[in-house]
């Protein structure tokens, strides 16, 4: 059974659907990646499985169970984490505040929790008494991450965690993703950096105008001529 499932997806904002039926699949221990052109629905399509908006038509399982429609606050108690693109930290806070804030649904574990979160992501325990909006792009993504990951969610939606880094920042982020996945989380990702992005996924969505223009393992679809011509920059 998939660990996170959606099947013919519709959805958007008001009366009209951007999405326009969606199909995702991705395995307990896998990566998906979706990746399209800007407006493609790609975030729409991470908001409408984490409950922020309405979905029209089709269905979305969690381990076979459906949360359709589920509010964000009833899926982050059923294990699942999400980190928009933007305003995903607390600036003024601390580091620690913010990953502490993250921990909000659990009574106890929080230092072990804490620990974990500062061995997935080492450049935050020495700035961890710091203002998070004091750091750099990639730590800040870190913390973003890493409060998301305080309730140990079975599976983390991340809005392009690479999106304006360096190539070296962008890299350090995908081993940190690999890292987090092989501890067993399973990874659904928008990323505009495709080609990169692609080759640490094990599934790969291509969606265009709403609907999965392909869907393969993410080795397929970067060896694909067509794919790689439309969507890959040649
Ligand atoms: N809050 C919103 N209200 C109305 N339309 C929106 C909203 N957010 C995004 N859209 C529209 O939905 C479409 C898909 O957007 P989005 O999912 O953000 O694309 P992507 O993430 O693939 O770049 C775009 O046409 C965008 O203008
Ligand atoms: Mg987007």
């Amino acid at each position: 059974m998939p660990l996170l499932e959606a099947r013919d997806v519709h959805g958007g904002y008001g009366g009209m659907n951007i999405l326009n039926g969606v199909d995702m699949s991705i395995e307990a221990d896998e990566i998906g990646v979706i990746v399209g052109p800007n407006g493609a629905g790609k975030s729409t399509m991470l908001k409408a499985i984490f409950g922020l908006l309405q979905v029209n038509q089709g269905e979305i399982r969690l381990r076979g169970e459906p949360i359709t429609n589920l509010a964000p606050n009833k899926l982050v108690h059923m294990g699942m984490g999400f980190v928009p693109q933007e305003n995903n930290i607390f600036p003024s806070l601390s580091v620690e505040e913010n990953l502490e804030m993250g921990a909000y649904i659990r009574p106890s574990g929080v230092s072990r929790m804490l620990e974990q979160i500062y061995e997935f992501f080492p450049p935050l325990l020495d700035k961890r008494r710091q203002p998070a909006g004091e750091l750099s792009g990639g730590q800040r993504q870190m913390v973003a991450m890493g409060r998301a990951l305080m309730v140990e969610p079975s599976v983390l939606l991340l809005d392009e965690p690479t999106a304006g880094l360096s190539p070296l920042f962008m890299n350090e982020i995908f081993e940190r993703v690999k890292k987090i996945n092989a501890a067993g989380v399973g990874i659904l990702m928008v990323e505009q950096h495709a080609k990169q992005a692609l080759a640490i996924a094990h599934k790969g969505f291509v969606l265009a105008a709403g609907y999965n223009r392909f869907t393969d393992t993410g080795e397929a679809l970067l060896n694909d001529p067509e794919v790689a011509k439309s969507f890959l920059g040649g």
